[in-house]
């Protein structure tokens, strides 16, 4: 099978590497990929949210698989443009995705499917969002409705806050993805990831996870697209995972698949914990990064096997193998991230680093020059391992940082402690 990744990140190196695993895979071509998927497929560069090019570059290239990585392309029309031409695609429609990319029409379906998520009102002007977080009182948050790199949230512990960010919104801070508000009740809780596959109909859970999205150690400084995380997640215990599938995922699923644009790919569900009960935060459309990374560790090359049955709509009867194990991933991103940082410093130490089913060193922003391994973004690498225990697996991956040589970088020294 001749098999084309969408994306460049740690989720799509993890993915590649799941992939490649397994036999059926033939040809793997990831598009644009990175320094570290470079090792280990064909990297190709062009638009991936051009939905034209991408069919023309699968068909060229004799693509009998296309998995899309992250939410762009998906939110483009990517997904549709290649079923349309008769490939092979893991990853919902332009109609799906809207799951992810517009909070009010997620919003909607949780309401009208029943599923607990936070009390919300939807505004296309200031005044009115305004009166609205007043009435409410902090905490509170505000949400710009469209896509926003995972920026569009400012979760206001006062009111101040709160009123400055519906003016920053309507302003344009950003862009056109701001041009429609969300105000939302402030949820209380632990957080985690829920992760299931989608066929349109089935749904079939693959994985829990947590990240830390914080930039520093205790949790604290700016948000980030996230410093780490680990699988399982110990706070969504089988009984909360089995409720939110039965009160939140599977109602979502049916009336998407009602109103004519069922779900097919990976939907992942970002939950709120408390006392015991989940609520959604949100859904993504995607693999989230840097859970995929460990996911990937833990399903291995079943991965393939299990999102080749979702795009085929055969989830039906479908099992995952699961093993009694735990993976963490440790972020090293650029001095200075989220912020302003540099590009282009040189990384040691990753020859002889261990790469096996328990170690690996995913690139998330790297590029090759004159033969070395080169920042190019703002996460870096994510440093992976896994382990009989949550505790094996972070001492693993911390013995990986600790050889890594790379004055430009910085990571969390403390991620996984609160399961810990
Ligand atoms: P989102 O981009 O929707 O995942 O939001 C980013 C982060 O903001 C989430 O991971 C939560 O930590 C936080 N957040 C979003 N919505 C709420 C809410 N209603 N209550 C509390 N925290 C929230
Ligand atoms: N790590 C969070 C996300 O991918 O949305």
């Amino acid at each position: 099978m001749n098999i084309l990744i969408l994306g460049g990140g740690g989720r799509e190196h993890a993915l590649a590497w799941a992939v490649k695993q397994n036999p059926k895979c033939d040809r793997l071509i990831v598009a644009p990929g990175n320094a570290g998927v470079a090792e280990i497929a064909e990297c190709a560069a062009f638009d991936i949210c051009d939905g034209g090019m991408v069919v023309t570059f699968a068909e060229e290239n004799a693509v009998d698989f296309v998995i899309v990585g992250p939410e762009a392309p998906l939110a483009a029309g990517v997904a549709d443009r290649l079923r349309e031409a008769g490939i092979l695609t893991f990853g919902p429609s332009e109609a799906a995705a809207r799951l992810e990319a517009s909070k009010s029409f997620s919003k909607e379906i949780c309401d009208a499917a029943g599923a607990p998520t936070a009390a919300w009102a939807r505004f296309s002007s200031a005044g009115p969002a305004k009166d609205y977080i007043r009435d409410q009182g902090a905490p509170i948050v505000v949400k710009a409705d469209g896509l926003a790199a995972g920026k569009g949230v400012i979760v206001a512990m006062d009111e101040a806050t709160a009123l400055a960010a519906v003016d920053d919104m309507f302003a344009g801070e950003f862009g056109a993805a701001g041009a429609e508000v969300v105000i939302e009740e402030y949820m209380d809780g632990e957080e985690a990831s829920f992760f299931v596959l989608c066929d349109g109909a089935t749904v079939l859970p693959i994985g829990t996870a947590q990240d830390h999205k914080r930039a520093f150690d205790g949790d604290e400084g700016p948000n980030t697209g996230g410093m780490g995380a680990y699988s399982p997640a110990p706070v969504l215990t089988d009984a909360i995972a089995e409720t939110a599938l039965r009160e939140i995922v599977e109602p979502t699923v049916r009336l998407m698949a009602a109103r004519g644009m069922p779900y097919q790919g990976i939907l992942y569900a970002g939950l709120m914990i408390t006392d015991g009960k989940p609520r959604l935060v949100e859904y993504n459309a995607r693999f989230g990064d840097p859970e995929c990374q460990v996911l990937m560790m833990r399903l291995g090359a079943q991965a393939l096997d299990l999102m080749q049955a979702c795009a085929e709509g055969r989830l039906e009867g479908v099992r995952v193998n699961w093993a009694d194990d735990h993976a963490l991933t440790v972020v090293m991103a650029a001095r200075g991230y989220p912020g302003d940082h540099a590009k282009g410093s040189v990384i040691g130490g990753l020859e002889g680093m261990p790469e096996d089913a328990a170690h690996m060193v995913f690139h998330a922003g790297t590029r090759e020059a004159d033969g070395k391994v080169v920042a190019s973004g703002g996460r870096v690498l994510n440093v992976t391992a896994r382990g009989d225990s949550l505790r094996e697996a972070r001492d693993r991956a911390y013995a990986m940082v600790q050889r890594i040589d790379w004055p430009d970088g910085f990571c969390r020294s403390d991620i996984g402690w609160r399961a810990l």
